[in-house]
């Protein structure tokens, strides 16, 4: 079978490999690939600049947004040959951590922990995958054409469910809800908060093209200006900031309400210096009870909460996020981000 790998920390090694069809373990399921969704964290990996290959071995099976129909099921199983399935991406530390231990992978303490396309563990880009029952989440069929939207949908379930926790401190009723970029993650963080019933305000560099449109046809609203300027006057009770820009992540520190939170979902690449009056964004949070939080990853009940989001929403709004479909035997130009991307797929049937 075609499997899509790559030589983690050597750029340029990506290639179509001829791998042996996997056999599942007990517990495992055997799985058809329907498509793999590619993000930032793919290209970097296939720069040179992220990813570790499984221990012993060179070379990775790359993929973590994966979509697939289940072939082959354990007796017992709650999942048959025929149901819709998205892996999970993350496993607990082996020691395991008090985190992991709870189920709670996604708070890893020790950083022990694999990622399956990422650390230490093939990914979900081939042909044929298993996956143990327990980490695998059955997706309500008609989300055929855009289920691999489910891994980044976990991300920003688990990034709302930070912003819940952190409001809980005290009263809180947040009406204003701003997202920092377009992009999928970003896209997906507009649907949730439209889902609660927030205000929800989405800023990006463009100013035409599907991301606008995609935002409009959510009934939310799309800014393209400087962001200390929307601020100003929107003064939003909470920020999920999607960039990992240096610059829009202090001007949403220095931008929210009082009680304002900002979630981080942006994985910078780090290396370049911007001026900061630290003195004056310290002063703002400290007056204003403010929070900034950082958020990753996904554990099963954010799997979940991402499952029920997807189900609610408009499969045609879903499908505009998803602008490429690209064959596995051209996964090269997928990987090649254009203007107007949002979510670029490979297809893998
Ligand atoms: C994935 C997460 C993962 C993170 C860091 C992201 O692209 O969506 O599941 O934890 O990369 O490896």
């Amino acid at each position: 079978m075609r499997a899509l790998t790559v030589t983690p920390q050597h750029a340029g090694t990506a290639a179509l490999t001829d791998l042996p069809e996997p056999t599942p373990a007990e517990g495992e399921l055997l799985v058809e690939g329907i498509a793999l969704g590619i993000c930032g964290t793919d290209r970097e990996i296939i720069e040179g600049r992220y990813g570790w290959a499984p221990p012993g071995r060179d070379r990775l099976v790359l993929g973590h947004e994966s979509l697939g129909r289940v072939r082959r099921a354990p007796a017992g199983a709650d999942l048959a040959e025929g149901d819709l399935v998205v892996g999970v991406v993350r496993r607990p530390d082996p020691v395991p951590c008090g985190a992991c231990a709870r189920g709670e992978f996604d708070m890893c303490r020790n950083g022990r922990y694999t990622e399956r396309g990422i650390k230490e563990r093939d990914g979900y880009g081939s042909e044929l995958w298993t996956v143990e029952t327990d980490y695998a989440v059955k997706l309500d069929p008609r989300l055929e054409r855009v289920g691999m939207l489910l891994e980044p949908t976990s991300v920003v379930a688990k990034a709302w469910e930070q912003v819940d926790r952190v409001g809980a401190r005290s009263w809180y009723a947040p009406q204003t809800a701003l997202v920092t970029g377009a992009g999928p993650i970003g896209l997906l963080a507009a649907l949730l908060g439209v889902q609660r019933g927030l205000d929800v305000h989405v800023l990006d560099l463009v100013s035409d093209g599907p991301k606008p449109a995609a935002v409009a046809a959510l009934g939310a609203t799309y800014h393209s200006q400087p962001l200390a300027d929307l601020t100003e006057k929107l003064r939003p009770d909470l920020v999920i900031e999607a960039t990992g820009v240096g610059r829009v992540v202090v001007d949403a520190m220095n931008g929210t309400a009082a009680y304002g939170i900002v979630c981080l979902t942006g994985v910078s690449s780090g290396g370049r210096t911007i001026p900061v009056d630290a003195g004056a964004t310290n002063r703002d949070l400290v007056l204003e009870n403010d929070v900034v939080v950082g958020s990753v990853n996904a554990n099963l009940r954010h799997y979940a909460a991402a499952a029920d989001a997807l189900a609610a929403a408009d499969p045609d709004w879903l499908e505009r996020l998803i602008t490429r479909r690209v064959p596995l035997s051209r996964f090269a130009e997928a990987l090649i981000p254009r203007p107007d991307d949002i979510k670029t797929v490979l297809t893998l049937d």
